[in-house]
């Protein structure tokens, strides 16, 4: 069987995360690509400590130029804070490796062009990470909306919503200053996710009109001191799409202080015939709504029934964030050989770059409180 050799860039959270997944690909049944962690980079040495413990690991290094040289690596994921994503990631495509990038593909659109036009031009495959749509519940909303069954859609909301940073005391990161997450703030951090499904489907937002919220403005600089806080914490963008010829209100929340809600990704789709609902809340549970001589909502359990790619996990157990990661490291694996066969897959750069061009929308219509149209054309 084929190998294709893997090197990580940033070993932080989701460096461990795709490590952890790599570790364990021979869950994946018939899988046709095998993988091998070859090398990391990271500036931290506590960080590339961890990885010792891995037998396939042959570098850890904190200079990526390092890494980059090697012509055993097929592969680079690469997860850096967001101001470093366009310098690296151009890097690795000069390079002559392949990308799995990590969203938001560039700290803003000018950036997430320039990606994508340079993996373009060099012939690079190149897919963004977005985890979520990989679960059996997600996959079961875009084919109950495939299916017709719904008649005409009637609304969509959709969103992801943390509340990690409704403690005031926790102390400031890179992922709450603008200069090193980007001045979409929690769009850039959550938004990719939340727009994977719906530009998939095709619903394209033709304008939006976004309320967002700068919630805490000060936190702890982990120094005895005060940190200003300056990005957006909760937006919530209300678009149109067009679905079948008719305007259909789409509502994206994105939010890092929603009570309660540590990592909840979810999805409605509501038509005149059915509807449809999703929430990693309840993981495997998956709603559907009937609308006959009486309306009602039937509770499925879903289980691991219908993961992407199929694994040797029980058929009644419930997945989990581990579960979705490694099914989209799978789909792009497996999208790169060109076997993808009209399975789902990962976020593509026009996708990220489009949901670029929704957050800029949005940033403008908060700034001057208009509704923006939202043009996927533009240069800028
Ligand atoms: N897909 C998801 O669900 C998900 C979840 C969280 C974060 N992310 C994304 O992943 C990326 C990384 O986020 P994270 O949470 O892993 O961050 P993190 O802060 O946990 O990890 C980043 C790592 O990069 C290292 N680093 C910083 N500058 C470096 C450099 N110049 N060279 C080498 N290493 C360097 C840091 O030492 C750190 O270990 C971001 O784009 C973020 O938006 C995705």
């Amino acid at each position: 069987m084929k190998t294709v050799n893997i090197g990580i860039i940033g070993g932080g959270l989701m460096g461990r995360e795709a490590a952890s997944a790599f570790g364990r690909w021979f869950v994946l049944n018939d899988f046709p690509v095998n993988v091998a962690l070859k090398a990391v980079c990271d500036l931290n040495e506590a960080v590339l400590s961890w990885y010792q413990a891995i037998p396939t690991v042959a570098l850890l290094t904190t200079n990526y130029k390092e890494l980059l040289a090697r012509e055993d690596i097929d592969i680079v994921y690469v997860a850096l804070p967001h101001n470093l994503h366009k310098e690296y990631y151009l890097e690795v495509l000069a390079a002559g490796k392949d990308l799995l990038a990590e969203k938001p593909f560039g700290i803003d659109l000018d950036a997430a062009i320039t990606i994508q036009e340079e993996a373009k031009r060099l012939g690079r495959f190149v897919r963004c990470s977005s985890e979520m749509p990989f679960l059996p519940g997600p996959q079961r909303v875009m084919q109950e909306v495939l299916s017709g069954k719904l008649g005409q859609i009637i609304e969509i909301k959709a969103g992801f919503l943390h509340s990690s940073d409704l403690d005031p005391a926790k102390p400031i990161n890179w992922k709450r200053q603008n200069k090193f997450c980007g001045e979409i703030g929690v769009m850039g951090d959550l938004g990719m996710h939340v727009l994977h499904v719906p530009l998939r489907l095709g619903w394209m937002p033709e304008m939006v009109h976004a309320q967002l919220q700068k919630i805490i403005t000060e936190r702890p600089d982990g120094k005895g001191g005060k940190a200003v806080c300056d990005t957006w914490n909760n937006a919530s963008l209300h678009t149109q799409v067009e679905i079948g010829g008719n305007r259909v209100p789409m509502t994206l929340e994105m939010k890092r202080m929603a009570a309660g809600e540590t990592n909840t990704w979810y999805i409605e789709v509501l038509g005149t015939r059915g509807g449809v609902r999703y929430s990693t809340k309840d993981t495997k549970t998956l709603w559907i709504f009937t609308c006959q001589d009486e309306q009602f909502w039937q509770r499925t359990d879903l289980g691991f029934k219908g993961m992407v790619f199929p694994t040797i996990t029980g058929g009644i157990f419930e997945p989990g964030f581990p579960d979705c990661f490694m099914q989209m490291l799978a789909a792009y694996v497996v999208e790169r050989e060109g076997a993808l066969n009209g399975r789902f897959g990962c976020v593509t750069p026009e996708e990220a770059v489009a949901s670029h061009r929704i957050f800029n929308a949005a940033l403008k219509s908060f700034t001057n409180n208009t509704v923006e149209e939202i043009n996927y054309h533009a240069q800028t």
